[in-house]
């Protein structure tokens, strides 16, 4: 049962909410003077305040009240209050009702709009505590997550984010080759780090290797090394192969899908065996190497076509981490942004606005690149020009065609008796944009 503190010096009108508020199991008490209100609040356990302006009978400035309504958002950010008014001082009520979860209701009062502001009132703190302890609760599971790993700097906020970190750290403590797929930018390879130094083999060699970027005759010999004059250029030292560098840690095989058919026999064959040769080599060797491997490529799509051997893809793909494009994680634009800014510099809001609308087909590569570039432009406050980025087509800034008009706020006001917190939820304002469109149409508030 919610308690209200009603701090009122006159007894008579404690006695009568008290009685109007026990019928709505709403429980009551009272308190005679600020100082005891404010002593009683500091006990805990109040949900709502319902304060009085005036404290001594030869006193009508309301300057009391203002003090204490102060005093309780100083101690009480959040506590939500409802002042009592006589009409002649309403002006000063709606300054104050400015400052957040408040009301004021005009003396005498009508039991209905009180109710209402009290339920408005109390709902609305309920549902601002749900959203603070689910924040608490995110930031624990959060640190958590961070406590006991090695995430390499990555910054995620999104939702969607989490559970691929989490998924990805999971498969990390097992020796399932892993296949991290996604789009051009979106942190294959951060992620492949990731999960070599949450591995039991993090403290083994991390070996990177881009197979998209050595022509294909080189590939062999850069995986599985040569022996001296073993191919045209070989020169007449031995070469070690990435899989003997890698070998007690995670070879990273980047863009797997452009390597060409005779190294994927060959891959196959060591990923199967744990054995190789190198080339021009009679004698074999043997390591023990976490694959990770990364791809942009449908493979799908390649072995439909031929292109990528099946039996390979599944000796690769114990487990897929697909990352999902920057624009299906929007709540990491912001961060990510952030973080790739130098220290001391910072976004315009509109800078916010056009990073959070743009696409991002280059996902947080481009991101990093159009921040750099915009900070190398630009003062400490960067402006959305800066940027650089074309206006998107596809995603329309929201237009204001549900602005409610005169009559709409009219209309609300009647259907909820006045209550302006209910009718700013129904017209889906805060409770100051509704004051602010209540002055600039002149609309009074009864
Ligand atoms: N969540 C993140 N937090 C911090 N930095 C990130 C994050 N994701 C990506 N980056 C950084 O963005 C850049 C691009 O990421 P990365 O190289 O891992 O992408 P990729 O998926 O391998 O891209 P490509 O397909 O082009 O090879 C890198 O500098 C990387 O460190
Ligand atoms: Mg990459």
């Amino acid at each position: 049962m919610p308690t209200i503190l009603v701090i009122d010096d006159n007894p008579t009108v404690a006695t009568a909410l008290e009685v109007l508020f026990s019928l709505h199991d709403i429980a009551t008490v009272h308190a005679d003077s600020p100082e005891t209100g404010l002593e009683r609040l500091r006990q805990g356990g109040i949900d709502l305040v319902i304060q009085d302006m005036n404290f001594r009978a030869d006193t009508t400035s309301g300057d009391e009240g203002v003090a204490l309504f102060r005093r309780i958002r100083a101690q009480h950010p959040d506590m939500p209050v409802i002042l009592l008014t006589a009409w002649t001082r309403l002006e000063t009520a709606v300054d104050l009702v400015r400052a957040g979860a408040a009301d004021y209701i005009g003396k005498p009062w009508d039991d209905h709009k009180l109710l209402a502001s009290v339920n408005n009132l109390l709902e609305l703190a309920e549902a601002r505590q749900e959203l603070s302890r689910r924040d608490a609760e995110e930031r624990r599971r959060r640190s958590a997550l961070e406590a006991g790993h090695d995430l390499r700097g990555l910054v995620y906020a999104d939702p969607a984010s989490e559970a691929t970190l989490r998924l990805a750290l999971q498969v990390a403590r097992s020796e399932l080759p892993v296949l991290v797929t996604g789009p051009n930018g979106a942190g294959k390879e951060k992620y492949a780090e990731i999960i070599h130094y949450n591995s039991a083999v993090k403290s083994g060699p991390f070996v990177a290797v881009n197979c998209g970027a050595l022509p294909s005759e080189l590939i062999e010999a850069e995986l599985f090394g040569a022996e001296p004059g073993a191919y045209t250029g070989a020169g007449n030292k031995a070469r070690i192969g990435k899989f003997e560098a890698a070998d007690g840690g995670t070879l990273f095989l980047d863009e797997i899908g452009t390597l060409p058919p005779a190294g994927q026999v060959k891959l196959l064959r060591v990923l199967e065996s744990g054995r190789f040769q190198r080339l021009g080599a009679t004698q074999e060797r043997s390591v023990r190497v976490r694959v990770v491997s990364a791809t942009n490529a449908d493979l799908a799509a390649m072995i439909a076509d031929g292109r990528f051997r099946e039996d390979l893809y599944y000796r690769l793909n114990g487990i897929e981490i697909a990352l999902p494009p920057l624009a299906r994680r929007p709540r990491d634009i912001l961060p990510l942004a952030r973080h790739f800014l130098p220290e001391g510099r910072y976004f315009s809001e509109a800078a916010e606005r056009a990073l959070l609308r743009h696409p991002w087909p280059g996902n947080v590569r481009e991101l990093r690149n159009a921040v750099q570039r915009a900070a190398l432009l630009s003062g400490d406050r960067i402006e959305a020009d800066a940027l650089g980025l074309q206006p998107a087509t596809t995603h329309p800034a929201p237009a204001h065609a549900d602005e409610p008009d005169r009559a709409a706020i009219e209309a609300a006001l009647e259907r909820c008796n006045g209550v302006l917190a209910r009718a700013a939820a129904e017209l889906g304002l805060s409770r100051q944009a509704l004051y602010r469109r209540l002055e600039r149409y002149g609309i009074p508030r009864d």
